[in-house]
């Protein structure tokens, strides 16, 4: 068996230890004689599973007591229609804020609901995050969206942004659990699961409780959290296995040192790429410095004829994925939890390799 560095943006890699747990509980899970896969989702095995699970990812991220913790379906864009269902009326104001592909597509999908206001424009070519102080808020918005990773620019906000009573609304599909949060600060937090958490499909939704029970009387069921909340997550059948897989994700983490452990191993594997790309006078990164992403980092080489000899060069070299976004070109190496800093020593060598060659 030969494993690769796997720098994809999602689904991506998951840790090695999780895969073999995984494997080894694959048939028979803790003596059940079947798999996760096979069991009810109201048996007893499953919903100590799912108890764990969530028990486990409240302690790593110290989620107070008067947030509500969801596993749902529909991945990140469910939520995207699911936040104004259950946030406004047709005729309230939400504000977003627009740092690039991911908040453009939450704004269009929850203009199909509400009137939206776009508070901040990061514009161009979406490589910054506009400062707090120019934002045009609404006072009475219904809560103000942010992308506080955007997964395809590579731009992460060095902020979490203060707005007042406004409940904060914030996607962390690609930067959850990269490091500690301050969870209070926010109304509901939702994050996609394949990128820190596990396989696709999942979406964890964290929701202060006093924000239940506002949704449209028009909201589909499985939209709505507070009939999701007071099912635990099982008003119809959950997607059991992905939320056994990030249950086993959130024990490897604990055993990593929790996400203090993590922030020290990803600021460091962040930092040592920049200081290539930087350093290199070969490679660029087109994001301003303050608000460069630790998860996905873009970068682009002299001449867009070399991209497929970087990218063949690389695969044999055992290091895939790392082909930017269709929609910007370019290179992408995301450097989830899972990339250990093996995989970014790796690739720092061969982009040394590549540009000794071609620079
Ligand atoms: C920041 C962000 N938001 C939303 C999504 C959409 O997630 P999904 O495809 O699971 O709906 C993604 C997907 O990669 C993402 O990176």
């Amino acid at each position: 068996m030969s494993r690769v560095f796997n720098f994809s943006a999602g689904p991506a890699a998951l840790p090695v230890e999780v895969l073999e747990q995984l494997r080894d509980e694959m048939l028979d899970w803790h003596g059940q004689g079947m798999s996760v896969m096979e069991m009810s989702h109201r048996g007893k095995a499953f919903v100590g599973i799912a108890e764990q699970a969530e028990a486990d990812l409240r302690e790593l991220l110290a989620v107070p007591a008067n947030y509500k913790v969801l596993f749902l379906q529909g991945g990140a864009t469910a939520q995207f229609a699911a936040i104004p269902f259950n946030l406004t009326t047709p005729d309230s104001v939400a504000d977003y804020v627009n740092t690039g592909a991911w908040s453009k597509k939450a704004i269009a999908e929850a203009k199909r609901y509400c009137k939206v206001n776009v508070a901040a424009d990061a514009g161009g070519k979406y490589s910054s995050v506009p400062a707090r102080d120019g934002w045009q808020l609404t006072s009475s918005a219904a809560y103000l969206h942010y992308t506080p990773n955007e997964t395809i620019g590579g731009v992460e906000f060095p902020f979490i942004p203060d707005v007042g009573d406004v409940p904060l609304v914030a996607d962390f599909s690609s930067t959850i659990l990269s490091r500690p949060l301050d969870v209070s600060r926010f109304g509901v937090i939702y994050a996609g699961a394949q990128k820190n958490i596990g396989p696709a499909g999942l979406v964890v939704v964290i929701v202060r409780e006093d924000l239940l029970g506002r949704a449209r009387p028009d909201t589909p069921t499985v939209f709505d959290w507070k009939a999701m909340a007071a099912d635990g997550s099982m008003l119809n059948t959950p997607a059991t296995y992905s939320w056994y897989v990030a249950g086993a994700v959130f024990q490897w983490i604990k055993r990593q040192g929790g996400l203090v452990a993590m922030e020290r191993l990803n600021r460091a594997k962040a930092e040592r790429l920049y200081a290539a790309i930087d350093g290199s006078g070969y490679y660029r990164n087109p994001v301003a410095k303050d608000a460069r992403s630790w998860m996905n980092v873009p970068f682009t080489l002299p001449d867009e004829a070399l991209d497929k000899p970087f990218l063949d060069g690389a695969k044999a070299a055992g290091l895939v994925a790392l082909a930017g976004h269709r929609s910007v070109g370019g290179m992408r190496a995301s450097i989830y939890n899972a990339m250990p800093m093996a995989g970014v020593d790796a690739l720092v060598e061969f982009m040394k390799e590549f540009q000794r060659k071609h620079g």
